[in-house]
């Protein structure tokens, strides 16, 4: 079966230039666009994104982000943590680098104006997820850690004077150059003003960094605008993709009923790391006896757990019991999860959140090596549309925030030592020859 190798679209009515196009913008794609637009050898960056700036799935992260930061904590002890939930098919290499790198790339996002929540002393409040064996995962506003990590990078990104930032823009395909790398990209402005319609703008290289493919799923905790695309079209550009099958479903999302589809919400593991537990509808403990680290057990074996479980008793979903939590740590710790829980009919401090697996992340995607390079020529990828490797099998919680920071940081340092050179499009008849006339998908070039 031959792939389409670009969408149907009408040819582009205007044409600009940037030197780095950054499609996304999450905390890969603004972190690679601050940090690209402080390197002197980079002169223009624009962002484009498909929604606003803040609508991708980022601002939803509840639990945080994982680095090794706290007392006794090492990189060694995160690398191994990592290895263990990747269930022996992570990219050791890739690993080395996110959890060497991520402390300092945490500590730049703190410089940047991102405010961790502290505990009393003063110190950065650390909290464990499932499958880590120590407490390090930074949190913000307790269970808002993305929202205030996406609000930092943005306001960082509208103070940059010289980053063009382009929403409500679907980035529709990749512009070969004449030696097969990019060109550019073609985009579809969905707006008013100079630039409408379907535009193009060549560059000399192009960071991939939008999201996920959750909405694939009928039930999935990501957000609307997480429908794979810049997976196909780096697919259609013929660049590798790998591990597509190792799509992450989390243990804990609210139960809303049986044909509740699209976003649902997440009940953070951070909710389990903070001492809530799993119970079935007999009031049973189930996870206890299934792993050492039993409702923190990494979140594969908990999703299946509670799958088994729900198959073995014919229920439609498990329970969540934080009860013990109380009013006041419910309010301080978990303020958006307490919100949620409300606004669907359930108390969770006097009452069992009814939970299930849902689709939550994608480990696998677009194919690249330690510098961010996929395998077409000026190309990159980070966060969630990337394959870094440094998930394996199944993510560690926590470390897709990390993962987004620290190879976005890797590809900005990466092109400041030198940029792509420029690739024209193949010409036609004085015209630029990959646009010319429109094309139906699944047609060749
Ligand atoms: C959560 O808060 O449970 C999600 C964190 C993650 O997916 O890493």
């Amino acid at each position: 079966m031959s792939l389409p190798q670009r969408l149907a679209a009408p040819p582009p009515g205007w044409t600009t230039y940037a030197d780095v196009v950054v499609i996304g913008s999450g905390i890969a794609g603004l972190t690679a666009a601050l940090q690209l637009r402080a390197s002197p050898s980079v002169g223009s960056v624009m962002v484009v994104t498909k929604d606003l700036l803040s609508a991708g799935s980022t601002q939803w992260a509840q639990g945080g982000i994982a680095a090794a930061l706290g007392p006794g904590d090492t990189p060694d002890q995160h690398l191994h943590d990592t290895l263990v939930a990747g269930a022996g098919v992570c990219d050791e290499e890739a690993v080395r680098v996110l959890v060497t790198e991520g402390p300092d790339a945490v500590r730049e996002l703190i410089s940047l104006g991102t405010v961790f929540d502290h505990t009393e002393a003063g110190e950065l409040s650390l909290t464990r997820e499932g499958g880590h064996h120590r407490d390090r995962i930074a949190h913000a506003g307790g269970d808002a850690t993305g929202a205030e990590i996406q609000r930092a990078l943005v306001a960082a990104v509208r103070a940059a004077p010289d980053i063009d930032v382009t929403e409500h823009a679907l980035v529709l395909d990749l512009v070969p150059g004449a030696d097969g790398g990019v060109a550019g990209v073609t985009l579809h402005v969905m707006g008013e003003g100079q630039r409408d319609g379907v535009g193009a703008v060549l560059c000399r290289a192009v960071v991939l960094a939008s999201g996920g493919l959750g909405q694939v799923f009928s039930a999935t905790t990501n957000p609307p605008v997480s429908t794979g695309d810049g997976m196909a079209l780096a697919l259609r550009a013929g660049a590798v993709l790998r591990d597509l099958e190792f799509v992450q479903f989390h243990p804990t999302v609210m139960w809303l009923g049986a044909g509740s589809t699209g976003q649902q919400p997440l009940i953070s593991e951070a909710v389990r790391g903070e001492g809530a537990f799993l119970v079935d509808d007999a009031g049973e403990r189930f996870m206890l006896g299934q792993h050492e680290l039993a409702d923190l057990a990494p979140r594969d074996v908990v999703a299946k757990a509670i799958m088994r479980r729900m198959r073995e008793t014919g229920a439609e979903h498990v329970w969540l019991d934080a009860r013990g939590f109380g009013a006041e740590k419910w309010e301080r710790r978990f303020p958006t999860i307490l919100a949620t829980c409300r606004s669907h009919g359930v108390d969770p401090v006097t009452e069992l959140i009814p939970v299930g697996p849902a689709c939550h992340y994608a480990s696998g995607g677009v194919a690249t090596d330690l510098h961010g390079q996929s395998s077409v020529a000026g190309l990159f990828a980070c966060g969630e549309v990337a394959c870094s490797g440094v998930h394996g099998a199944n993510r560690l919680a926590s470390n897709s925030l990390l993962e987004g920071l620290v190879f976005s940081r890797r590809i900005a340092a990466h092109l400041a030592t030198g940029l792509p050179p420029g690739r024209n499009p193949p010409r036609t008849r004085g015209r630029p020859g990959w646009w010319a006339g429109t094309c139906a998908a699944g047609s060749s070039t």
